[in-house]
């Protein structure tokens, strides 16, 4: 039977790439729907990219703790019924409580080939070692830190006299075409 993924995305930022899963599916190469976008802070350029019914912010400032914030967001992507969960840009861990309850239903991008370079600014980290190839990850979230299974790659050279903005651009690029990929294939696999 057809399986049309219905999404969550969860930002904290500028959103180019939830814009580029809105793009794939206007266009008609992806097969979903952006039932809703939440974001952990407010006036973030996410949120002007859907409609605003569809644009929440669940500010982490306004809850005493991680696990209430968290019970929150879940309790926003059930009421939606997402089936996805999409991490494009979410600067956050999440608990291993939030993983389970949408165990293997969590898909995040990372700007580069894991397992090297998790955690913050992995272009800089790319660059700073010296690497030829970096690029894109996309993964299967748990409660590690840029861990889980991963789903597809796309490699990037680096090139000489690249910054860490020029590095950045040219991942964000092939990291626009590689999570709609991934989720055209949940979309056929279930
Ligand atoms: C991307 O580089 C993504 O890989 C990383 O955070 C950045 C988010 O960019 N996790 P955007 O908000 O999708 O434009």
């Amino acid at each position: 039977m057809k399986y049309v993924p219905r999404l969550g995305v969860l930002v904290s930022g500028r959103g180019s790439n939830l814009q580029a899963i809105l793009d794939a599916i206007k266009s008609g190469t992806l097969d979903a729907s952006v039932e809703v976008v939440i974001s952990d802070k407010p006036g973030v350029p996410a949120l002007s990219r859907v409609e605003k019914s569809k644009a929440v912010v669940v500010d982490r400032a306004a809850y005493p703790s991680a696990k209430d914030f968290e019970e929150v967001i879940a309790s926003k992507l059930e009421r939606r019924q997402v089936g996805l969960v999409i991490l494009a840009g979410f600067m956050r861990i999440l608990s291993s409580a939030f993983v389970g309850r949408f165990a293997g239903r969590i898909v995040n991008i990372h700007p580069s080939l894991l397992p090297s370079f998790p955690g913050l600014r992995a272009q800089r980290q790319a660059l700073e070692y010296g690497v030829k190839i970096s690029g894109c990850t996309v993964h299967l979230v748990d409660e590690s830190l840029d861990g889980g299974p991963i789903l597809a790659q796309a490699a990037v050279p680096v090139l000489p006299g690249d910054t860490e903005e020029t590095l950045s651009e040219r991942i964000l690029k092939e990291e626009h075409q590689l999570l709609p990929k991934v989720i055209r294939e949940f979309a056929r696999t279930d």
